[in-house]
């Protein structure tokens, strides 16, 4: 007896929807992407509980008449491509033809059309099958509402997220969508409130403002290059606002926002020396290709491509970057670094190991009186920021913000030795700065987080913490634990505060550009004699530098 069935039309588009719909967020993904494709200039999406309920996307696009209503609902029905040559030089979006097909099977669908010069109709489509269609009057363009979304399908619904982070993925597809169409001008509409919207007018940087906020403008970088037919565009927000991961970094090829890992950590590497360790840049690239180098039909997602030139793609896109941020401040440096190192190597007490981490050995050594910084008369300062000293052997500069770095570190970690977990309760919530994305993974990982003492309401509200964190310290504090989570780290009291010293230490600092009185610089270097590393930073920066008599000398070709 044969057993084989072929499914049915119904049944074959549920089980492809898993693929090319799972969440609320792809399909407006979708369904904005066919706006785009339909050469919309105003796309606007109107949501209602989290796309659960409704999701709306009115476009002022070229429109569908009467028969291709219909007929775009058919599984591999697509007016984008038609041969197999199509295939290899995509410019549109869509191209599968399967996105409304598949989301029909697990909604009710109306979509209301208007070309121009023409007359406006709807079409309503409910378990597949039509069940109304007629005239009615619209604007010009296409509107399509997508309702009770998964009402079939009861497994799907279990395995969406919570309503934070569906709604943190509208969000995020939002962002993306509208960064790589600053054409176009978008709005977002959840449960009858405007969230965000976009002009449309082509200003980059009022683009970014309205996705990143302001602040983010501040030290931008941009830049617009291109070689061997490949165009590279890049917004890069400075190397000082950073993130704890990389969903900061943005990437488009042809219009296409894209996830992949080479060209991200390519954009990553670009940043690294400027970056913080475990820290992101927030930056947006756009790359410009000819589509015929780039396979976008990897997944009925089409979030993945494959570039037929990757290797050099990324080393263009690292050291356009790097370039990009290198100004010359840091040019100097380079010049120094050389010197550093030489000098470095010379003195005979310095350790190997230039990052300290905190262990055992600290406690032993920190009280002796081991003299690792040399005697020496301070002449001045460079700058507000180089303390400068000289004696028998040379001249020495001191970077006062990353001495203090060191000395605060040390304090910190000293001051963290046999903790005991305490919970201080919180009367009133704290109010912390944290980012959608930060909230949905502090819910995702709550455990983790009571368990060192971090407690939070059904809201993702901050109720108590552990006594040892100075309300302060609790964004950062948190942040690290996401990071450490992220990174599949065990989280422990220790390894946290150890990191969080280095940033509290950094943060506590005095900044850069500060004039100290000689009492303070006098203070500063005699903190930084009983530090047990003094020669680095906590993120293993020089805090001090030496040149030699015999240096200086032969920079004026006084000897050879
Ligand atoms: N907003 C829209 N405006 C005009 N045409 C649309 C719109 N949405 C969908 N279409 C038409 O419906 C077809 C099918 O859409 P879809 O299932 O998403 O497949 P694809 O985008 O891969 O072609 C598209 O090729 C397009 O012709
Ligand atoms: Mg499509």
């Amino acid at each position: 007896m044969s057993v084989i069935k072929q499914m049915d039309e119904k049944l074959a588009n549920m089980i492809a929807a898993g693929e090319v719909v799972e969440r609320p967020a792809s399909i407006i993904k979708e369904l904005v992407e066919n706006s785009i494709d339909a050469n919309a200039t105003t796309i606007d999406i109107f949501i209602l509980n989290n796309g659960l309920k409704e999701i709306k996307i009115v476009d002022n696009g070229i429109g569908l008449n009467e028969v291709d209503a219909q007929k775009a609902f058919l599984r591999h029905a697509t007016s984008k491509i038609s041969t197999e040559q199509d295939l290899t030089r995509i410019k549109t979006l869509g191209f599968r033809g399967e996105a409304l097909a598949a989301i029909l099977s697990v909604s009710k669908v109306t979509l209301k059309s208007r070309q121009k010069n023409s007359n406006g109709h709807y079409v309503k489509y409910e378990d597949s099958k039509l069940i109304a269609s007629g005239v009615d009057s619209l604007n010009e363009g296409t509107e399509i509402t997508i309702n009770d979304l998964f009402y079939n399908t009861p497994a799907r619904l279990k395995y969406l997220k919570s309503e934070f982070s569906e709604r943190a993925a509208i969000i995020d597809i939002f962002d993306r969508l509208a960064l790589s169409h600053p054409n176009i001008r978008f709005s977002l509409t959840i449960d009858e409130k405007l969230v965000k919207e976009t002009y449309g007018n082509e200003d980059y940087f009022s683009l970014i403002r309205q996705i990143y906020g302001s602040n983010v403008l501040r030290d931008i970088k941009t830049f617009d290059e291109t070689f061997s037919n490949i165009n590279l565009k890049g917004y890069l927000i400075s190397p000082q606002i950073t993130r704890s991961r990389r969903n900061g970094i943005t990437i488009f090829v042809n219009g296409r926002y894209i996830k992949n890992f080479p060209i991200t950590q390519a954009v990553i590497n670009g940043y690294q020396q400027f970056l913080m360790t475990n820290r992101y840049p927030i930056a947006v690239l756009s790359i410009g290709m000819d589509p015929y180098l780039l396979d976008v039909n990897i997944h009925p997602q089409k979030l993945e491509v494959k570039f037929s030139n990757e290797s050099i793609l990324k080393y263009q896109i690292e050291s356009i970057i790097k370039n990009t941020l290198i100004d010359t401040k840091h040019k100097i440096a380079e010049n120094i670094e050389v010197i550093d190192r030489t000098i470095l190597k010379d003195e005979k007490y310095i350790k190997e190991s230039l990052d300290f981490e905190y262990n055992e050995e600290f406690r032993e050594t920190s009280n002796n009186n081991l003299q690792k910084i040399p005697e020496m008369d301070y002449i001045g300062n460079l700058a507000s920021t180089y303390l400068m000293f000289q004696n028998e052997d040379g001249l020495y500069l001191i970077d006062q913000h990353a001495a203090e770095e060191r000395v605060n570190y040390e304090y910190y970690i000293s001051k963290l030795n046999d903790l005991e977990i305490i919970t201080n309760n919180l009367l009133i919530p704290e109010h912390l700065n944290l980012t959608k994305e930060d909230l949905v993974f502090i819910n995702n990982h709550i455990k983790q987080f009571n368990q060192l003492g971090f407690i939070f309401n059904s809201e993702t509200k901050l109720i108590g913490h552990p006594n040892f964190i100075l309300n302060k310290d609790l964004e950062d504090s948190i942040t690290k634990m996401i990071l450490m989570i992220e990174n599949d780290e065990e989280v422990t009291t220790q390894k946290l505060l150890n990191d969080l010293a280095k940033d509290i230490s950094c943060k506590a600092s005095i900044k850069a550009n500060k004039r100290l009185s000689l009492q303070e610089v006098n203070s500063l270097i005699s903190r930084l004699r009983r530090a047990k590393n003094p020669y680095t930073c906590p993120h293993g920066r020089p805090t001090i530098i030496k040149l030699t008599h015999y240096q200086i000398e032969r920079m004026f070709r006084r000897v050879v």
